[in-house]
């Protein structure tokens, strides 16, 4: 049997992963901090797919309303709707897997990963119109396949018939020690404060009424606190091959 010898030849070359001809959806979820984006962005690019990192979505919402002076919590469901309609939001990953957001055509990319944008992402995200609004941006986003869409919600809401659906966890301090070291040296942000803010936040997260935190039924989970990334990868690709092979026999 010679299926996972060819899978693997097409994960190491540059044509895209193709399961019976066809480029799949994946999907990985899991709370904030856990490698989603590092392991997205890097199983992206051994598949040849595009990665799509729907946080970035939230946060440009965030930095529009910062941006604008407003307060999600002081606006109404209808004005929240009426500002969304006020803005073109556009995003696109670089040949090197960088994600590009633009709002009303201006680049927000360096502008949406702080602490406070963060916290604003985590605040838009519980209102049902922000979550509508990005619900048919990121379907129409991975129609076409040959995507790793990471988030929240990518295979309990989003795409829910995703081909396959990995949810990433870590514990909260070996999260918290992975965001410190994105910060700059000079942040002032301490490990116990992001400790605190990671707990808030996956509170947040996993208890709003709309598209909680929650590992799909059906998603196969990876815990990232003792593994580096090529251990992540390594499992994803093993977890690939099986589907792989299951379709060609299953055809
Ligand atoms: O992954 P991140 O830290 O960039 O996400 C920012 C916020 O957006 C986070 O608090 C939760 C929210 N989010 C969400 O609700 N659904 C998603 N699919 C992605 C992010």
């Amino acid at each position: 049997m010679n299926t996972s010898t060819s899978q693997n030849q097409v994960m190491d070359s540059h044509s895209p992963f193709e399961i019976n001809g066809k480029a799949i959806l994946i999907t990985i979820d899991g709370p904030a901090g856990a490698g989603k984006t590092t392991i997205s962005r890097c199983l992206a690019g051994k598949l040849g797919y595009r990665y799509l990192d729907t946080g970035a979505l939230y946060r440009a919402i965030a930095w529009a309303f910062h941006h604008a002076g407003l307060n999600p919590d002081s606006e109404n469901d209808s004005r929240i709707e009426a500002f969304l309609k006020t803005l073109l939001l556009q995003t696109d990953c670089t040949k090197n897997l960088d994600t590009v957001i633009r709002v009303n055509g201006r680049d927000v990319s360096a502008h949406i990963r702080s602490p406070e944008i963060a916290m604003l992402a985590s605040a838009i995200s519980a209102k049902p119109a922000v979550r509508r609004y990005l619900l048919e941006l990121q379907q129409e986003i991975g129609r076409p396949g040959g995507v790793v869409c990471e988030g929240r919600d990518m295979g309990t809401v989003v795409f829910p018939h995703a081909d396959i659906k990995f949810y990433l966890d870590a514990s909260c301090e070996i999260r918290a020690r992975r965001r410190l070291l994105e910060l700059p040296d000079n942040s002032g942000i301490s490990l116990a404060d992001l400790i605190s803010l990671i707990q808030q936040r996956d509170q947040a997260d996993s208890t709003r009424e709309i598209a909680p935190l929650k590992m799909p039924d059906d998603a196969i989970l990876i815990d990232s606190s003792d593994l580096d990334i090529d251990g992540v990868i390594a499992r994803m690709e093993g977890h690939l091959r099986a589907l792989a092979r299951n379709r060609a026999i299953w055809r």
